[in-house]
């Protein structure tokens, strides 16, 4: 893998960029918390999304709409303490830029108080001003086609975009909008494969797909889909773990030693000098049984202790 980025730091939209020049395949994978970031920051991924997919597989919410900016702070954040060199984007929630100066303030709030590096933002043609307006201010942003998950209540389901001529090319004329209002990469979500291998073969910036083939420039997978921690698992994804039954497997069997008195064992316990005891508890010697019925038996409940 020749992900490496040019000095010490984190991966930038320029080695996204390099990548996409040299044909690499830019795998992503969205996460939500410290030790899951740290862990697929160690495994090598250049960049990662806090996406806000968090409402719906971490916070239990029935959509992504749910979603607030201090939820996503607050997320990012974590993901950012977790990692060193993978390149982080926030995922703006639903109204969070619906204007340019919303934009502008909730885009900076993501690069300053949480430390993503990008943000990302739902829409094709609609979206195209609000990232011309953050890319103009500095802010790197990834843009999001296809299926468009904040657009729900609209779309009416979930459902693969671009099938009908119009569709596909609207998706199209959305593609190149992004790209043109300055997107370092898009998000291509739910498309047929041949037409978002089209899409990507007449952009310079990466689509990076997800349900959308493999002929996207790079690929993004919602963590819980592939660590098989969901509750289903959708069409488009490969669970390479099976975290749920792992889980439930441990949940079973540390109950089963609590409940049977196993746990905790001697190596997680720690044990004092019993003479201290003795004077603490006025008890002498000969009464010790070391069960803690017997120990509690002697022990003033008064509250001098
Ligand atoms: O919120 C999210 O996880 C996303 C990905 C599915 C691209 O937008």
């Amino acid at each position: 893998m020749s992900t490496t980025p040019a000095g010490p730091g984190r991966l930038t939209i320029l080695d996204i960029a390099r990548m996409r020049a040299d044909g690499e395949r830019i795998a992503m994978l969205t996460a939500y918390d410290f030790p899951t970031a740290q862990l697929v920051d160690e495994a090598g991924l250049p960049a990662i999304l806090v996406g806000d997919s968090l409402g719906q597989v971490l916070l239990g919410y029935d959509t992504t709409v749910r979603v607030t900016m201090e939820e996503m702070l607050h997320h990012t954040k974590a993901v950012v303490r977790g990692t060193r060199r993978a390149m982080i984007v926030g995922d703006m929630p639903f109204l969070s830029y619906t204007t340019p100066e919303d934009a502008l303030a909730n885009a900076g709030r993501f690069l300053r108080e949480a430390g993503a590096q990008a943000v990302k933002v739902e829409g094709g043609v609609p979206a195209a001003r609000i990232i011309d307006t953050l890319v103009k201010a500095g802010i790197p942003v990834m843009g999001h086609i296809g299926l468009t998950p904040q657009a729900i209540n609209t779309l009416g389901k979930v459902r693969v975009q671009g099938r009908s001529r119009e569709q596909a090319r609207a998706l199209l004329h959305d593609a190149l909008a992004v790209q043109e209002a300055g997107a370092f990469a898009v998000v291509v979500e739910l498309v047929p494969e041949q037409l978002a291998a089209a899409i990507t073969a007449r952009l310079r910036i990466p689509t990076i797909g997800i349900g959308a083939g493999a002929g996207c420039a790079g690929q993004i997978q919602v963590i819980t889909d592939v660590l098989g921690l969901g509750s289903f698992v959708p069409r488009h994804a490969r669970p390479y773990a099976d975290l749920r039954g792992t889980i439930l497997a441990a949940a079973i069997a540390y109950r089963a030693d609590v409940e049977a008195g196993v746990f905790p064992g001697d190596a997680q316990s720690t044990r004092m000098d019993e003479a201290v005891l003795d004077e603490v508890l006025g008890r002498a010697t000969v009464d010790r049984t070391g069960t803690a019925d017997a120990v509690a038996g002697g022990i003033p409940l008064d509250g001098d202790l």
